[in-house]
């Protein structure tokens, strides 16, 4: 295995919060879809930059000076793990529903009325509402959803490539579904895009703790994640090309800057949120260094920075496919979910196929209401997880406005799931 006993141990050792919750109760953490729990060093980094550097940049005293290179080895930090060209491309914002509404404000200002959007059936609303929102302004004639192919919960890619015409202007795509984990096919849909010259959008909100993303790789003008989905603080981070951040007007007071990533930004920077996402990197490459003997000759092509976030990531993606195996098939004397009947899973569920999906699981139980399952994982086995509606277009799909998710990230381990399947099986056995 990747990460052997003693390395996670130091991993969770990492997280104040990984085994126990402020309460001192043990508990093990399953609701990462939600919100990751926050990496020690980067509430460190953001403490610090609060007490150190609150000051505004621009000033000739040390605290400010020390404010903007906090912002600026952020964005390096950034633009590193997302393999951007460079740090000016990396845009930060409140959220990634904020970043969003501001990008789809400015290339609706470019927009006849003619033009349509594609997405699918399976995005977080964050990926739909500003786009339909340039329909209800008569900027675009429509916003276009690719079906899914219900069982497997995956997109019909056939059918996106119907929707896509000469009129496309947006092909808006989340890397990964937060209701049934399935990844996208970005590359081959931002070739699609490219045919017709739309502009390729990525939601890795949700994918971003599980994997590569690499901006460069997949071509995309646009990706936008969110601090708090990667073991940092809120407030998010959109890359866009160069070309695009150049061309395009958002909306913006007349002082701010003219040239990106500044025009993009709305009011003051927040230093500390830079530096939490600098804490996370830099906890990414003591990972990356104690995994890289396994990947000698690998990632070559990379710089030294690069390269670490790189494999880092790749290690993490391996584990992970390790743990949603074990949240399948179980252990020797434990039933995972897909030997359990009374359990119905959401999403891919072909073992060979794990690595066309994250480690997030959406389920119910026959005869047995969300919200006692999770309250009984919580009162007897110390699972937080939720049953609810994640702002995910897929729940509306599937007609599940309310559904139990769990959702692992690096810090979680096989002893965990092996307590959560325990307490699924006894819950449902003891009913
Ligand atoms: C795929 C996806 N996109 C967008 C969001 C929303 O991000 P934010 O809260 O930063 O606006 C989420 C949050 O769950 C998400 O999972």
């Amino acid at each position: 295995m990747i990460f052997n006993k003693e390395l996670i141990e130091q991993i969770r050792a990492a997280f104040p919060r990984a085994t126990t919750d402020f309460n001192g109760r043990k508990r093990a953490f399953f609701d990462n879809g939600t919100a990751t729990l926050v990496l020690g060093r980067a509430a460190k980094a953001e403490t610090d930059a609060r007490i150190n550097c609150s000051a505004n940049v621009g000033g000739i005293f040390d605290e400010s000076k020390q404010a903007s290179a906090v912002i600026q080895a952020g964005r390096v930090a950034v633009a590193d793990f997302l393999n951007a060209p460079s740090p000016t491309t990396i845009v930060s914002g409140e959220s990634a529903t904020a970043l969003l509404f501001n990008l789809s404000y400015a290339i609706g200002k470019e927009l006849t009325g003619r033009e349509n959007v594609v997405t699918t059936d399976y995005e977080h609303y964050t990926n739909v509402d500003p786009w339909e929102e340039l329909g209800k302004r008569g900027k675009i004639q429509e916003v276009r959803y690719t079906k899914l192919n219900m069982e497997e919960g995956t997109l019909d890619i056939n059918h996106l490539q119907e929707l896509i015409d000469s009129n496309t202007k947006i092909v808006a795509i989340t890397a990964a579904s937060n209701m049934l984990g399935t990844k996208s096919p970005l590359e081959e849909i931002g070739k699609m895009a490219k045919e017709v010259g739309a502009h390729f959008v990525v939601d890795a909100v949700h994918h971003i703790p599980h994997g590569p993303t690499d901006v460069q790789a997949l071509d995309c003008d646009f990706l936008i994640f969110s601090g708090y989905k990667l073991f940092s603080s809120h407030g998010s981070f959109l890359y866009g090309k160069e070309e695009h951040l150049n061309a395009l007007k958002p909306f913006k007071v007349k002082p701010a800057p003219k040239n990106p990533p500044g025009k993009f930004e709305w009011g003051t920077r927040n230093q500390a949120m830079f530096a939490a996402i600098s804490g996370v990197i830099d906890h990414f490459c003591w990972l990356s260094n104690e995994v890289q003997s396994n990947y000698e000759g690998k990632y070559v092509e990379y710089s030294d920075h690069k390269r670490e976030l790189k494999i880092v990531m790749d290690a993490i993606e391996q584990y992970e496919t390790g743990l949603s195996k074990a949240v399948l098939t179980g252990f020797d004397d434990i039933p995972g979910l897909l030997d359990i009947p009374e359990v119905t899973i959401y999403g891919i569920t072909d073992l060979e196929r794990l690595n066309e999906r994250d480690p997030t699981f959406s389920f119910e139980v026959a005869n047995i209401p969300e919200e006692e399952v999770v309250t009984r994982l919580w009162k007897e086995g110390g699972i937080a997880t939720r049953a609810g509606h994640y702002y995910s277009y897929a729940q509306d799909v599937y007609k599940k406005p309310k559904i139990i998710r769990i959702s692992l990230v690096h810090y979680n381990t096989f002893e965990e799931i092996s307590t959560f399947l325990k307490t699924l099986n006894k819950i449902i056995k003891n009913r």
